[in-house]
């Protein structure tokens, strides 16, 4: 067994390539040392290094991997493929890497790695934590929409073509669910129609003409402001539901509510802004459950999902080896981010199976 390792980590707002060793964790219940085959970037990760992340750390979580020991011996079966959910309390080292150590009790642990199907595609499969957090998303909109005696299959606005609004628009395009995706900007729109990921027409800038209100509202953007949900309030039909799934700060209030405490607690409030009375609903994490639906959604053998898979897939900007990986965070870390980039680090033929499927 190797004691060094190749692991990306971030110091004064830049990526470095070093060699670590493995560390003892003798305070833990369970360690798991995991292999990761792809590693996917989020936008959070360059939130990490440019130092705008708050509260939590999370620096490579995307991560699709094989589990090479666990101590006691036997915890998690040795070679189980596995995606990390990130949410679970353990401790863990950067995922950009040819090692993960990852410690805490066992049951935080085993919760931590979520069993992934032998034939799912290594690439493909980075879409599995951001889209079961899309899951989660999506069932708490089905939920508050009964709850409010909305129109539930009525039509969808999305604010945010970042990867969770773009994630949320296509799940709901090819379940033929009404959506109309809402960016400030036509640069992240135009990448979206020239990848075949969105039609034309569900796809509109915030300045533009935007149609009639909508039942529901999902707010994606990287963070909540008041001109936001002024303009989801705009978009939302009398008695309809808004969902904040955006990023919150602390004490942050729109019309009375406090939004951080209600979106991370989920709860709903009922408030009126400008002479309209709608429902504001709040979303965070993912359950296991929503990771199991995802990995089913990525499932082109799934009857009548192939199209999901599909477009994610043309998502993928790049796929890079570790070695290359530091320039490209850095560059990520201080540019326009638009699409997926994906880190293997040991790529083989195997690893873009599922691809292009
Ligand atoms: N609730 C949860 O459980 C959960 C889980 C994961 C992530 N999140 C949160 O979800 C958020 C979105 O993540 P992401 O990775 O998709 O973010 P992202 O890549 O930063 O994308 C944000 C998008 O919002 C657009 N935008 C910003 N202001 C806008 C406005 N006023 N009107 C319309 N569009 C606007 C941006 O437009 P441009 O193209 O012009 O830049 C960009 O396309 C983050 O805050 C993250 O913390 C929540």
């Amino acid at each position: 067994m190797v004691s060094t390792y190749r692991r990306l980590e971030h110091r004064d707002a830049t990526v470095r390539l070093t060699h670590a060793e493995i560390g003892s964790h003798p305070e833990a219940e369970t360690t798991v040392l995991l292999a990761p085959d792809a590693i996917g970037v989020c936008r959070s990760d360059l939130r990490e290094i440019n130092g705008t992340r708050h509260l939590r750390r999370d620096f490579g979580h995307e991560i699709v991997g094989t589990v090479v020991s666990s101590d006691p011996p036997g915890t998690v079966p040795t070679g189980q493929r596995v995606v990390l959910d990130p949410h679970p309390a353990v401790g863990r080292t950067s995922g950009f890497a040819d090692l993960v150590e990852i410690w805490g009790s066992r049951s935080d642990v085993t919760a931590a790695l979520v069993p992934l199907p032998e034939t799912s595609g290594t690439v493909r499969s980075v879409f599995v934590e951001p889209l079961a957090c899309v899951c989660h998303c999506l069932g708490r909109l089905d939920s508050a929409t009964q709850e409010a005696g909305a129109d539930p299959i009525g039509p969808v606005a999305i604010l945010g073509a970042g990867m969770a609004g773009t994630l949320m628009a296509t799940v709901l395009d090819t379940s033929s669910v009404p959506v109309t995706l809402i960016n400030r900007s036509r640069g992240r729109l135009s990448f979206l129609i020239d990848r075949g990921v969105l039609p034309p027409a569900a796809l509109h800038t915030a300045d533009g003409p935007l149609g009639p209100a909508v039942p529901r509202v999902i707010v994606a953007t990287a963070a909540t402001d008041t001109g936001l949900l002024d303009l989801a309030a705009e978009r939302v039909t009398p008695g309809g539901v808004v969902l904040l799934y955006a990023g919150t700060r602390p004490g942050q209030t729109y019309a009375g509510v406090d939004l951080d405490s209600l979106r991370r607690e989920e709860r709903t409030a009922r408030i009126t802004r400008a002479g309209k009375s709608f429902h504001i609903v709040g979303s965070h994490g993912a359950t296991r459950e929503d990771f199991v639906r995802a990995i089913h959604l990525l499932d082109p053998r799934t009857p009548g999902r192939q199209e999901l898979p599909r477009r994610l897939d043309r998502m993928v900007t790049t796929v890079l080896s570790l070695d290359e990986s530091a320039d490209l965070l850095n560059r990520l870390a201080r540019g326009p981010f638009m699409g997926k980039a994906v880190i293997l680090p040991s790529p083989s033929p195997d690893s873009t199976k599922g691809l292009g499927q």
